[in-house]
C-alpha cells in the first residue's frame, strides 16, 4: 500500500527558552559541546532522520538563535513565539507554520538536550506509528527527579497522563519514571488538542505535557518508552551541567573510533570533536584534542599532549607534544616535539619538522626536514633538502611579508637568516651563520660571514684584572713550562 502524500515527518526543536541558569550572555543554545553548539547537534540529529519539515521555535534572543540556526541548517523554518509561555505553545505556533495538509508525525526536540540520537528517535517513530499512538514520549526513571515532569500511571501500568514538579502532590513526586521530553505526536491529533490547553498551573505556562492526559481523554492511545540511557535526555541548564553532558559526549565520540578500530589510550584526557575522522590502527595517545575538520588516517600516531585543528594527517604520520591549525602532515612525515605549525603549512611524504620550530604557511617537500629550533614562514622547499639548526626564515620586512623559496637537495647551515624575497637554488649549500640576502645560484656555497681572526692579547689588553684574563694569563703560564 502506498503512503498518502500528506503522511511524513516534521521535527520541531524548541529553542525559545531563556536558559537563566546559564548567565552567560551568550544564549543557552549557541552554547558549544565537541565543537558544535547545543541547537546544531540537535539540528544534525533532526537531519538524519530525513524530515521534510524542520521548525526551530525561537523567542529569546532570537536574532542570534535564529541566525545560528539559519547558518548551519539553512533549510530550517523559525517560528517566533509569542508572549503566551509554555512548551504546549510554542509547538502549537510551530504546527501553525506547517502545511495545513501535512497529517504526519511531529517529532518535538529541545534545543538544549544534544545527546538524543538517531537510533532512538528512529525507534520511537516506528513503535509510535506500529502501535497507532496519538503521542509516544521517551521516559527514563531517575533515582533523584527532582525538577522533570513525573509519567502517571494506573495500577496496571497503562499511562495517564503527566504531572510537573511544581503541580505533583508530594505522592506524585515520588514516582522515578520522568518525562524526557522528547515526543513523537500524530500533527492534527496534537493541533487540536493544543487549542483546548489552557495556563491554568503553577507556572502560568501552556505545558506541551496536559497535551497527553487530553489525548488519552479522547481515546486517543498514549505511551512513554523508557529508555535506561539517562544520558539521552539530558538537558544543559547551568555550566556544570554543560560540562557533564559535553564530558560524556566526548565518552561517546570516543567510544565510536575505538570500535571503528582507533587504539585510544586514555579517553578521559583525550577530547575528539564531533566532525573529526580517524583512520584504523591509529594510535591516539593522552593528552590529544582533536578539533574542527581535523582528518588523521590509518596508522598514524598522535599525541601525547597534541593539538590539531582542522588539520589532515596522512597515514603512518606521527606529531607528539605539539599544537597545528590547518595543516597538511603528509604520509609518513614526523613533527615534534614542541613545534607549532601554523595555517598553510603542507609537510611531504617523510618530511620532517623537529624540536621547538614554528612553521607558517610552509610548504615543505618530500623528505626534507626542518630538524631543531627554526621559524619558516612563507617558504617552499623542494625535496630532500635540510633546514641547519636555529634557521629563521625573516619573511617580514616590517611592512610586508614575503616569499623564500628554497630547491632540492640543499643544505642550509646552521644558524642562518633567509632574508626574504630569496631563492636558494637546488643543490647548493651555505654556510653555517650566513645571513642569506641574495639568491643563491645552483650547486654552489654561500658564506656570508666574515673570515675568522684573532687578535692577540686582547682580554689582557682591554680586560684587565677580570677572571677571563686570569684564565688566559694561567694557559700562557702552561704553555710556557
Ligand atoms: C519540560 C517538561 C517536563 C520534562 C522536561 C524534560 C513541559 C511543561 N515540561 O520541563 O515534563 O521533564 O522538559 O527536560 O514541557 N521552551 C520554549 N518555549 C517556552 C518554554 C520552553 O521554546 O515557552 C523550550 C526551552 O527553550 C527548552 C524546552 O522548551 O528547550 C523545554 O523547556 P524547559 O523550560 O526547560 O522545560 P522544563 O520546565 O524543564
Ligand atoms: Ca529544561
Amino acid at each position: 500500500m502506498s503512503q498518502r502524500p500528506s503522511d511524513g515527518l516534521a521535527v520541531v526543536i524548541l529553542a525559545a527558552g531563556q536558559g537563566t541558569r546559564m548567565k552567560s550572555s551568550l544564549p543557552k543554545v549557541l552554547h558549544p559541546i565537541a565543537g558544535r553548539s547545543l541547537i546544531q547537534h540537535v539540528l544534525d540529529v533532526a537531519g538524519s532522520l530525513g524530515a521534510e519539515h524542520v521548525l526551530a521555535v525561537v523567542r529569546h534572543e532570537r536574532e542570534r538563535v535564529a541566525q545560528a540556526i539559519a547558518e548551519h541548517a539553512p533549510d530550517t523554518i523559525i517560528v517566533d513565539q509569542d508572549e503566551v509561555p509554555g512548551t504546549g505553545r510554542a509547538v502549537e505556533q510551530a504546527l501553525q507554520a506547517l502545511p495545513d495538509d501535512f497529517d504526519g508525525s511531529v517529532v518535538v526536540l529541545s534545543g538544549d538536550a544534544p545527546l538524543i540520537d538517531h537510533d532512538t528517535l528512529q525507534m520511537l517513530i516506528d513503535g509510535h506509528l506500529a502501535e497507532g499512538r496519538k503521542m509516544t514520549l521517551l521516559s527514563a526513571l531517575f533515582d533523584d527527579p527532582t525538577g522533570l515532569g513525573r509519567i502517571l500511571r494506573s495500577d496496571d501500568q497503562r499511562m495517564l497522563g503527566i504531572v510537573e514538579e511544581k503541580d505533583a502532590t508530594d505522592e506524585e513526586r515520588r514516582i522515578t519514571e520522568v518525562n524526557g521530553g522528547i515526543y513523537v505526536f500524530h500533527r492534527r491529533t496534537l493541533q487540536d488538542t493544543l487549542a483546548t490547553i489552557d495556563t491554568n498551573n503553577a507556572q502560568g505556562e501552556k505545558y506541551l505535557t496536559d497535551a497527553a492526559a487530553r489525548i488519552l481523554a479522547s481515546g486517543g492511545a498514549v505511551d512513554a518508552v523508557a529508555t535506561t540511557d539517562t544520558w539521552l535526555i539530558a538537558g544543559v541548564n547551568d555550566r556544570a551541567q554543560l560540562a557533564d553532558v559535553g564530558r560524556e559526549l566526548n565518552r561517546r565520540i570516543v567510544r565510536k573510533h575505538q570500535q571503528a578500530g582507533v587504539t585510544i589510550q586514555d579517553p578521559s584526557t583525550t577530547w575528539i570533536e564531533a566532525g573529526v575522522s580517524i583512520g584504523a590502527d591509529t594510535l591516539i595517545l593522552p593528552g590529544t584534542y582533536l578539533h574542527g575538520a581535523t582528518s588523521i588516517a590509518s596508522n598514524a600516531i598522535v599525541g601525547p599532549d597534541t593539538t590539531l585543528v582542522d588539520t589532515e594527517v596522512r597515514e603512518g604520520a606521527h606529531v607528539r607534544r605539539s599544537e597545528v591549525h590547518l595543516a597538511v602532515i603528509g604520509e609518513g612525515a614526523s613533527v615534534g616535539p614542541f613545534s607549532y605549525i601554523r595555517p598553510g603549512t603542507e609537510l611531504g611524504e617523510s618530511s620532517k619538522i623537529g624540536a621547538f620550530v614554528e612553521a607558517k604557511n610552509a610548504k615543505i617537500g618530500d623528505a626534507s626536514k626542518v630538524p631543531h629550533l627554526s621559524y619558516v614562514g612563507d617558504v617552499t622547499v623542494g625535496t630532500d633538502s635540510n633546514i641547519g639548526a636555529g634557521t629563521i626564515v625573516a619573511n617580514y620586512d616590517g611592512v610586508k611579508k614575503h616569499e623564500t623559496v628554497v630547491g632540492d637537495g640543499v643544505r642550509i647551515g646552521s644558524k642562518n637568516v633567509l632574508v626574504a624575497p630569496v631563492t636558494v637554488h637546488d643543490g647548493s649549500y651555505t654556510a653555517a651563520g650566513t645571513v642569506v640576502r641574495k639568491d643563491v645560484p645552483a650547486g654552489s656555497l654561500s658564506m656570508g660571514v666574515l673570515p675568522q681572526r684573532h687578535i692577540e692579547g686582547w682580554v689582557a689588553d682591554k680586560r684587565p684584572g677580570s677572571s677571563s684574563a686570569k684564565a688566559a694569563e694561567r694557559a700562557g703560564e702552561t704553555q710556557e713550562s
